[in-house]
């Protein structure tokens, strides 16, 4: 039995989506009902359904043997697993955004920053550890673009998929902090333990991946 954790929503839809093409049996998973653990005896998977920033804290401790994810949860979250598939969808960019008037270097003329943002760890590593500047980090939950708005803070660092939400807010891109896309994560036990029925499914999702890559490609 795999114990499969999937974050609630979009990503766990297109995941689903994924296993099916890759020939596992998801009718348990694709069960409309309130349930967040979805069964099936027959196909030997056990899904769990939990919020995208929970299902790191479920492999890393083993109550799951795979997850998918999104990569910014699994930089905000920083958890002990195996990282061993991009599965291509679910992409954005984590990025620094704020007014226009602050690209082209502008930003890096501004002292003591003030950046908000969902994401803190991610913020830290990235001007902390990458531009070497010490800034005031403010956490949020959401809505974040009104930060920069409102004065309470010069720039965010948040996901961008279309742009519109910063479009509309008269905000854009000043830096690109990482690509985000979703990812298969193990358990590291379970890797070992239950690697003759985990490496199958790996290679088969990875195979899959490429012929969707290779559509896209092609259109
Ligand atoms: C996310 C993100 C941005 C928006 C980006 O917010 O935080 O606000 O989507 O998407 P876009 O570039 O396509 O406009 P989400 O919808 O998760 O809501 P939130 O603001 O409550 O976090």
């Amino acid at each position: 039995m795999l114990t499969i954790a999937l974050s609630k929503g979009r990503l766990a839809e297109q995941a689903i989506e994924l296993l099916e093409k890759a020939g596992y049996d998801c009718t348990a998973a694709k069960e409309k009902s309130r349930k967040l653990i979805l069964e099936d005896p027959n196909t030997g998977l056990r899904f769990i359904l939990a919020k995208p920033a929970d299902v790191p804290t479920y492999v890393e401790y083993g109550a799951a043997d795979l997850g998918v994810v999104g990569k910014d949860t699994l930089l905000e979250e920083g958890r002990q697993l195996y990282e061993v598939l991009d599965l291509g969808f679910g992409r954005c960019k984590m990025c620094v955004a704020g007014p226009k008037e602050l690209k082209d270097g502008k930003l890096d003329k501004i002292p003591n920053k003030r950046v908000g943002t969902k994401y803190p760890n991610i913020t830290r590593a990235y001007f902390e550890g990458v531009k070497k500047e010490s800034v005031e980090i403010i956490k949020l939950n959401g809505s974040v673009e009104l930060a920069p708005l409102i004065g309470l803070s010069e720039v965010i660092v948040d996901i961008v998929e279309s742009g519109r939400t910063l479009f509309e807010n008269g905000l854009d891109v000043i830096e690109t902090v990482a690509d985000i896309s979703a990812r298969v994560v193990v358990n590291r036990v379970s890797m070992n333990m239950k690697s003759d029925e985990i490496r199958p499914m790996i290679e088969k999702l990875r195979e899959q991946v490429a012929i969707m890559n290779d559509k896209k490609e092609e259109s």
